[in-house]
C-alpha cells in the first residue's frame, strides 16, 4: 500500500509521518502522534466524541483523512491547558459546573466549546447550546455540559441544577 507524507503542526509540534491514504485523521492523531485524548465513539461523524480543532474550526476528526489535514494546525484536547497546568476556560467551566461523569465524551465536547470561544469570539448561549447539540453524552444528562456553556456565555444563573 502507497504511503503519504503529511506534516501537521499538533498542540504547537510539528509532526510529520508516512500515511496510508485511508488513514483518519483521529487515527493518525491516536495511535501516530500519541494524543489519546481524542475518543473514538461511533467512528461515523455522530457522537462528537472524536472533535478537535483544525485551524480553529471545530472537525470530527473521523470523517476527516490525515491526508487532508496535510500543512494544517491541529488542536486536541491535551493542547488546551496552559504548560503550567492552567485550566483553559472551557475546561475550567466543565470542571466547575460537574459537566462530566465518566469522561468518554468530555474532551468532544471540550473541543466543541473551545472552538467556539476562542480568542476574541463572543458565542451567544444560543450558539454554544446549539453547538453542543453535536455531541452525545450517555453520563450526565447534560445539565451541567448546559451550565458550562452558560457560564462560557455569562449567563449562567445558578438555578438550573
Ligand atoms: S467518533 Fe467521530 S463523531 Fe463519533
Ligand atoms: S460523561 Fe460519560 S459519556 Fe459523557
Amino acid at each position: 500500500m502507497s504511503k503519504h507524507s503529511v506534516e501537521l503542526t499538533i498542540n504547537g509540534r510539528r509532526h510529520c509521518s508516512d500515511v496510508e491514504a485511508r488513514t483518519s485523521l483521529s487515527d493518525f492523531l491516536r495511535d501516530d502522534a500519541g494524543y489519546t485524548g481524542v475518543h473514538l465513539g461511533c467512528e461515523h461523524g455522530v457522537c462528537g466524541a472524536c472533535t478537535v480543532m483544525v485551524d480553529g474550526k471545530a472537525v470530527r476528526s473521523c470523517l476527516m483523512l490525515a491526508v487532508q489535514a496535510d500543512g494544517k494546525t491541529v488542536k486536541t484536547a491535551e493542547g488546551l491547558a496552559q504548560p503550567d497546568g492552567t485550566l483553559h476556560p472551557v475546561q475550567q467551566a466543565m470542571m466547575e459546573e460537574a459537566g462530566l461523569q465518566c469522561g468518554f465524551c468530555t474532551p468532544g465536547f471540550v473541543m466543541t466549546l473551545a472552538a467556539l470561544t476562542d480568542g476574541d469570539q463572543r458565542p451567544s448561549e444560543e450558539e454554544l447550546l446549539g453547538a453542543l447539540s453535536g455531541n452525545v453524552c450517555r453520563c450526565t444528562g447534560y445539565q451541567g455540559i448546559r451550565r458550562a456553556a452558560k457560564r462560557l456565555a455569562g449567563t449562567a444563573t445558578g438555578e438550573e441544577s
